[in-house]
Order: structure tokens, then C-alpha cells, then sequence
């Protein structure tokens, strides 16, 4: 089947096959690109309406005992300077993003299951429910145990994020250390499922040897495990780490990368239809001025501006190029509102952004 015939299909929601989906992403020239972006734009605007959600970013801890290959922050980066967020710190910056009404917060850290760590994430919980701000709290720090995630969702935490990286098993193995397994990183996945968390996941996208049949594959894994909300993006090589150093970039590659990850955001709004989408700041580092509107306009609805101190940001930096290094977070807001009005999109202020697809699973 052809191109435009598949396109009409998805977009009238039909269940499509990998191939079929790796055909949309396989865009065989720039007006078919096109017409797939409008197409999901179309969708997304229909299912989500012409609004972004937000939530505030906090990167509490670059300290992580994992030594992923791509990542900027694995635990053998030496040049590192490593810091976690002192408690009454991170509770600020969440009572900034209350302030600034972003409705919800999204606390990020290296990977760590140590007990001090556990109890500090709770009590960070709880201090957050004491705000006078209603915000809905999401947490990326990893695989945990089922009672490490029963602690922290009873806590207040609603909603996880924790990439598959990789649905396709050789490449997930490949891009880790041998102690990090595809099939515990799924298991963890099912555990927040259990917990009853609001469950994200996603991948990177222009891995080494990877298709657009394996990025077909990701999707169908993303249905398969019924998520609530993708985050996904480009791989940017982080000069400091094994992937970085043997998969450099050359020129072109990266604005490819990009182009291949609006696509993937695209046929993942077509077939997903009702998640939440984020427009990652992955896609900023490669397009700075139109990075993540070009992710909204591709079928994102989410961004997640950064709230933390500047002073941090240098030192988490998962790859090379992430944007507005210098920036502090009431200037990011503004630019950010003025972008998106720019493209015809309302942020929804002071609202937690629930993905209608856990609305819709869990009747709650
Ligand atoms: N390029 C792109 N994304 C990266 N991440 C980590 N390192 C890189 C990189 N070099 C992403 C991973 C991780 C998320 C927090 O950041 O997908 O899950």
C-alpha cells in the first residue's frame, strides 16, 4: 500500500501494522512529510485541542550508579561535578513552578535505590503536597523496586516516566552495560502500571543500526503496554561518553535525526491517539528557536520548561547542546508563551494535564 492510502488509514484511527507504520516514517519526500505532520497535528489538535500541557522540570541529582553508554551523566563520567538539590531547595523551585502556574512538576535524577534516597524523594513528596499550589508531581529516577514505587505514589507522586530507550532488544543491549537488562527495564514498566502511576515511556531516536522498522516496533511496544505518555527524541552524542565517541556526529546528521524525530512523534499520535506526547527538550538542542514548537506541530502536547537554578544546569547535561544553559526559569516561561502563541497554541496554566489515555483505561 501506498504512502497517502496508510496516511488516510491512520488518521482515521484503523489499527496499522509495523509495516505500515514504519512506511509513514519511511516519508518518501518532504510533502509526504508534511502531509504526515498535519495529519497528526490534525489529531492531536482534535483529542487534545489547541493546548499545551506544562510542567516544570527539576534535575534534583545528576549522582546515578548506572553507566549507560549514550548518557552524559553515567556513573564513570569523571568530568562530572556531581550535587543532589538540598530538600528545602527542590521544594522551592516546585513552589516556582506553582507560581508560575505550570500546573505540574516533573523531578528527574541519575538512578539510585539506596534507602537514604528513597526516604529523600518522599519526603520531597510530601513537602510538595504541603505547597499551596495543586500540583501534579511526576518522577524520572528510574527502575525501583514495586515497594520503592508503592511508597512514592503513596506519597503523592502520580505519574512516571522511565524509557525503554529501545523496544528492540539487541539495540537496548547495546547502547547498556551488561548488567542493565531490556527485560528488567519492561518489568519495572509493568510495576508502575501496578502501582497505578500515570505511565510514560519512550526512546531515542537515530540510534547506531537503528530502522524505521524498529522505530515501527517502538510504537507498537508503546501500544502493547497500553502507555499513558510518550517522551521520546533525538540521541545527540555526548562527546564524554563510549557512544558519543564512536558515533560522532557528521554534518547534517543531527537536523536528519531531528527530522526522523517529528516523524516518529507524528505516526506515534496517529496510532496512539489519546497520550500525552512531550516535545522534548532533545528536539530544543537541535533546532533552538523551533525545536519543540516543530514537536507540537508534529502532534506533542506537553513541554517541560526547566525550573531549576541556573546554577545547576550546566552540571546535567545528558548530552552535548542542551539549550538555555544560562537561561533562568522566568525567562524560559516568557519565551515559551510567546512561541507557542506564535504557532496558534495556549499553554493550560495551573492544570495537573492528566492524559486522557489513563482517563480512558482507568475510568478515574
Ligand atoms: N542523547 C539523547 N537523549 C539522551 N538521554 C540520555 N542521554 C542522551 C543522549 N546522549 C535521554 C534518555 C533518558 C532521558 C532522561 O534522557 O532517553 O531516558
Amino acid at each position: 500500500m501506498d504512502f497517502y492510502r496508510i496516511l488516510e488509514k491512520a488518521e482515521a484511527g484503523d489499527f496499522l501494522e509495523t509495516g505500515e507504520m514504519a512506511v509513514l516514517l519511511n516519508a518518501p519526500d518532504e510533502a509526504a512529510q508534511q502531509a504526515l505532520f498535519d495529519a497528526a497535528y490534525r489529531v492531536k489538535s482534535e483529542i487534545c485541542g489547541r493546548k499545551v500541557y506544562l510542567r516544570g522540570l527539576i534535575e534534583f541529582s545528576n549522582i546515578c550508579t548506572r553507566d549507560c553508554l549514550y548518557c552524559g551523566i553515567r556513573r564513570s563520567n569523571g568530568k562530572v561535578s556531581r550535587y543532589t538539590m538540598e530538600i528545602d531547595e527542590i521544594v522551592r523551585s516546585a513552589a516556582l513552578a506553582g507560581q508560575f502556574g505550570y500546573g505540574s512538576v516533573v523531578l528527574q535524577s541519575g538512578e539510585r535505590s539506596d534507602p537514604g534516597f528513597v526516604d529523600m524523594v518522599e519526603e520531597i513528596l510530601f513537602r510538595i503536597k504541603e505547597l499551596p499550589y495543586d500540583l501534579g508531581v511526576t518522577l524520572s529516577c528510574g527502575e525501583e523496586s514495586m515497594e520503592t514505587y508503592l511508597r512514592w505514589r503513596k506519597a503523592g507522586a502520580k505519574r512516571y516516566l522511565l524509557r525503554i530507550e529501545s523496544a528492540d532488544e539487541k539495540i537496548f543491549q547495546a547502547i547498556h552495560p551488561a548488567g542493565v537488562l531490556y527485560q528488567e527495564r519492561k518489568a519495572a514498566l509493568e510495576r508502575l502500571k501496578a502501582a497505578d502511576f500515570q505511565t510514560g515511556s519512550g526512546v531515542m531516536i537515530g540510534l547506531p543500526g537503528q530502522t524505521a522498522e524498529h522505530l515501527a516496533k517502538d510504537i507498537a511496544f508503546f501500544r502493547e503496554m497500553d502507555l499513558d505518555m510518550i517522551g521520546m527524541g533525538p540521541f545527540l552524542p555526548q562527546a564524554d561518553t563510549p557512544l558519543g565517541v564512536r558515533y560522532p556526529d557528521s554534518p547534517g546528521m543531527a537536523q536528519r535525526r531531528l527530522e526522523t524525530a517529528l516523524r516518529m512523534i507524528a505516526v506515534t499520535r496517529l496510532v496512539l491517539r489519546d497520550v500525552n506526547i512531550a516535545a522534548t527538550t532533545a528536539l530544543q538542542a537541535i533546532d533552538p528557536e523551533n525545536g519543540r514548537e516543530r514537536g507540537i506541530l508534529a502532534g506533542a502536547n506537553v513541554i517541560m520548561p526547566n525550573v531549576g537554578d541556573v546554577s545547576r544546569r550546566k552540571d546535567y547535561q545528558l548530552y552535548n547542546g542542551k539549550p538555555s544553559l544560562d537561561e533562568n526559569s522566568a525567562v524560559i516561561r516568557e519565551k515559551l508563551i510567546a512561541s507557542l502563541a506564535a504557532i496558534g497554541e495556549t499553554p493550560c496554566f495551573n492544570l495537573h494535564g492528566d492524559p486522557l489515555h489513563y482517563r480512558n483505561r482507568s475510568g478515574k
